[in-house]
């Protein structure tokens, strides 16, 4: 029998204890031995709880506990789950974690650690909540050469879009109901901001390329200004809007990683994830295009991952780590937001300044391959000019961007810049 602990009794800790009673069965025949959990830490009084038998509020009992053998962090952030992490490693117990702020900003530190002591440090919940996305990235694409990875890693959003789409409702209403439903935050900044994807994608990046990709170098925009015109564009044009985290190698072997919303052509396997489900394209350049799909959040799809972890952890106990490192200074270079060619859909208010306004565009346009006008959707009130660019030629963003600048000169208003996959 091996015994774990977990660190935080909240949605993801308590699914982890739950997950761990109610498979003992397959967790045992898969770690080879029983798994218990012999403690929880957490500060807080679960009075009645069916595990309070294992309550502590004393982080001695883990770590001075030398029966531990796998610490299960389920606290979040990158303070006190920072500490603790490596306290554990230190201690010579391997860490599992669900925590993509933590593995994103201190990964390379604690793979360190957990290298120095002989133990593992594993993450599999990170990036896609229950979707196996780490590990196979890790071992089962291990003869790839990555080309792209193109993701839906965001639940909430991913609902709020969805809600967008299907009901005609504005953002505002849409995150409403998502905090209703109890899939966004009180504060949702993490999540509408694109903060929490843009982790998550470093995080996919980083295994996937063998080079650490700093979260801050990863361009990132999140879904706030999104209005009812943006979505029926989108539909108009037979697509969708997600909030798409990618990254892929250019030529030069930097990289091109953003966070934004996007238009995603309705065929696209990406565009059949609705509501709070997730999807993660990867394309390698001997398999092809595969989809990874199901539930990004939640408690039991992401207790799911971590017991996964804690069980390769188990059969690893006494042996070398069971993943990469990173290095720190072995950064990967992300080219700087602009330089990269991209499609855009791009809605303006034309103002009163110039006499012909689609001549206007035209001609800004013309030296960069033109500018595809898109018809205004019959149903939308809004006036307005929406055309295409960028797909005439490849065509850096910043020299599009430079163009529309250009046309606001004359007085128009941009009013929205869309990326189009
Ligand atoms: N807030 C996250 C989401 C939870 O909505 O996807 C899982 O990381």
């Amino acid at each position: 029998m091996i015994d774990i602990a977990i660190l935080g009794y909240g949605t993801v800790g308590s699914g982890v204890a739950e997950v761990v009673s109610m498979n003992a069965g397959a967790i045992r025949r898969h770690a080879g031995q029983e798994v218990r959990v012999k403690w929880i830490l957490d500060v807080r009084e679960f009075p009645g709880d069916l595990f309070a038998d294992r309550l502590t509020k004393n982080p001695e009992d883990v770590f001075g506990d030398p029966d531990v053998k796998v610490v299960v962090e389920t606290i979040g952030g990158t303070g006190i789950a920072y500490g603790f992490s490596k306290r554990a490693l230190e201690a010579g117990k391997s860490v599992v974690t669900s925590n993509k702020e933590l593995v994103a900003s201190h990964g390379p530190e604690l793979m360190h650690l957990a290298h120095d002591h002989g133990v593992s440090y594993a993450f599999e919940a990170s990036v896609g909540g229950g979707i196996p996305i780490v590990r196979p990235l890790t071992k089962c694409l291990a003869a790839n050469e990555i080309l792209s990875i193109a993701g839906i890693l965001n639940g909430t959003t991913n609902y709020i879009l969805t809600r967008m789409q299907q009901e005609g409702i504005g953002f505002g209403e849409a995150l409403r109901e998502a905090q209703e439903a109890g899939y966004a935050e009180r504060d949702p900044s993490a999540d509408v901001e694109g903060h929490d994807a843009c982790r998550k994608i470093a995080i996919l990046s980083s295994i996937a390329y063998d080079r650490f990709v700093d979260y801050r170098d990863v361009r990132t925009e999140g879904i706030v200004e999104l209005t009812s015109a943006d979505m029926a564009y989108a539909a108009a044009l037979g697509r969708r809007i997600k909030l798409v985290a990618s990254c892929r190698r250019l030529e030069d072997g930097r990289f091109d990683a953003q966070v934004r919303p996007t238009l995603v052509p309705i065929d696209s396997p990406l565009a059949v994830a609705d509501g709070v489900f997730n999807a993660i394209l990867v394309e390698g350049n001997a398999l092809g295009q595969a989809m990874f799909y199901g539930r990004g959040a939640g408690k039991l799809p992401t207790a799911s991952a971590v017991v996964a972890d804690v069980v390769e952890c188990v059969l690893h106990v006494d042996r070398t780590p069971h993943y990469r490192l990173w290095h720190r200074e072995d950064r990967a270079v992300v080219a700087p937001f602009g330089e990269t060619p991209v499609r855009l859909l791009v809605r303006i208010d034309p103002g009163g300044a110039a006499e012909d306004p689609r001549a206007a565009v035209q001609a800004a346009f013309a030296p960069l391959g033109g500018a595809r006008l898109v018809f205004r959707p019959s149903d939308l009130a809004e006036t307005g000019l929406a055309f295409v660019v960028g797909e005439g030629r490849e065509t850096a963003e910043a020299d599009l961007r430079a163009a529309l600048a250009g046309l606001e000169k004359l007085g128009m208003r941009t009013r929205s810049l869309l990326r189009m996959l």
